[in-house]
């Protein structure tokens, strides 16, 4: 039985292998593998070069980068407009002041662009083609990413304050965000596995820790041992900006432990380890998060499904956006 499935998950890994590859040049105004192989042949290697660097400087920055697509793509679609400065920036919406990293690695992959290929590649291209990096160089799929992309006119303060999911939403309200930029449950699982690397501040998981209901002082749902360390890891400063292991006992390798430590009681934020054990979780989420802990190819396979799903929300074409010079301000 169980022999059977695994054979049945391997059969259709290997359809699905081929099928991700990008075979067929896209359609007119879609986004497609190769789109600046002519423009700018040199884009993969630069983006490769300052990832790795800024990595080897700080493993954690793979996470950020993968974040900062996400955080880009949810608010007017993937078109770089979390780049863009200005008082009505993304940037300073709650779910990202202080807390998205790497719009510097950003900059600097783009500044290496415009020496390259002046004016051709777009830097919502550049975050979506970071992240792919950020991915792959913490230990996670290779998954070909979809280019073509054009830069947004305006930065979207609110909509980045209403779009983004919050640790502290229930796995309904983040299931419902998701499916309002075209993502499903599956989606949500899939990407949350995100967090099997990256940190956390304890801002936003201590209310799990102290005083947390009526009848329990800790969340029910957090393993004693791990409530016990993070209460000593917070406690120290005080101002919540301590950071602890999205991802405890693998916190910079692109696995399936995230889903382990879901399974064990040992997710960070009330919204990780939701997706297991929160009522609506349970009929929702729970099966998969369960098949992933089991089977970290089909995680690693399906990730990268998600996150070419993810890349394409609502792109701009030619008439709507730019390519914009620098990635901070509208050209
Ligand atoms: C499902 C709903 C999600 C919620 C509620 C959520 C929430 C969070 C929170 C609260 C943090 C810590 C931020 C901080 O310390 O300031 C975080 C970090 C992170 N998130 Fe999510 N997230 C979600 C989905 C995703 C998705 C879809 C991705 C990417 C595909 C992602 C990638 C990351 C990464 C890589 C980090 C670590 C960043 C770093 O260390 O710099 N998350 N997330
Ligand atoms: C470009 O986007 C506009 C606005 O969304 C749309 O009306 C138009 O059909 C698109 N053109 C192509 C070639 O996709
Ligand atoms: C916490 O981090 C934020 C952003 O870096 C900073 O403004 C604040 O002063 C920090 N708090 C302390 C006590 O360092
Ligand atoms: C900002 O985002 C919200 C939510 O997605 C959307 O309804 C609104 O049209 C956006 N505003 C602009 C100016 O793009
Ligand atoms: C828990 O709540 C009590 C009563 O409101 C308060 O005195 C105490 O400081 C709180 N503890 C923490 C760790 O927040
Ligand atoms: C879970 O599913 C059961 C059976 O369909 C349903 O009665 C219950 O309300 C659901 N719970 C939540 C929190 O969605």
């Amino acid at each position: 039985m169980e022999s059977r499935r695994d054979h049945r998950a391997s059969s259709r890994l290997l359809v699905g292998a081929v099928a991700l590859l990008c075979l067929c040049a896209a359609a007119s105004g879609q986004l497609s593998c190769n789109f600046y192989k002519a423009s700018c042949p040199n884009l993969d290697s630069t983006v490769q070069a300052r990832v790795s660097a800024a990595m080897k400087a700080e493993a954690r920055m793979g996470a950020s980068l993968l974040r900062l697509h996400f955080h880009d793509c949810f608010v007017n679609g993937c078109d770089g407009s979390i780049l863009l400065d200005g008082p009505d920036s993304e940037k300073l919406a709650l779910p990202n002041l202080n807390s998205v990293r790497g719009y510097e690695v950003i900059d600097a992959i783009k500044a290496d662009l415009e020496q390259a290929c002046p004016g051709v590649v777009s830097c919502a291209d550049v975050v979506a083609y970071a992240a792919k990096y950020g991915v792959l160089l913490s230990g996670g799929p290779d998954y070909d990413v979809r280019l073509g992309r054009k830069d947004g006119p305006v930065a979207n303060q609110s909509g980045a304050n209403s779009n983004l999911p919050s640790p502290f939403n229930s796995i309904t309200v983040i299931a419902q965000k998701f499916k309002d930029v075209g993502l499903n449950t599956k989606d949500v699982v899939v990407l949350s596995g995100a967090h099997t690397i990256g940190r956390s501040r304890c801002v936003l998981f201590r209310s799990r820790l102290a005083n947390f209901s009526a009848t329990d002082s800790v969340d029910p749902t957090m393993d004693s041992a791990l409530a016990s360390s993070l209460q000593q890891l917070c406690s120290g400063g005080g101002d919540g900006n301590q950071t602890a292991d999205l991802d405890a006992g693998s916190a910079d390798a692109f696995d399936n432990h995230y889903y382990k430590n879901l399974l064990a009681n040992k997710g960070l934020l009330s919204s990780d380890q939701g997706l297991f054990s929160s009522p609506d979780g349970v009929n929702a989420t729970r099966a998969l998060v369960q098949a992933y802990s089991a089977n970290s190819q089909r995680f690693l396979y399906d990730f990268g499904v998600s996150m070419v799903r993810m890349g394409n929300i609502a792109p701009l074409n030619a008439s709507a956006g730019q390519i914009r010079t620098k990635c901070s301000a509208v050209n």
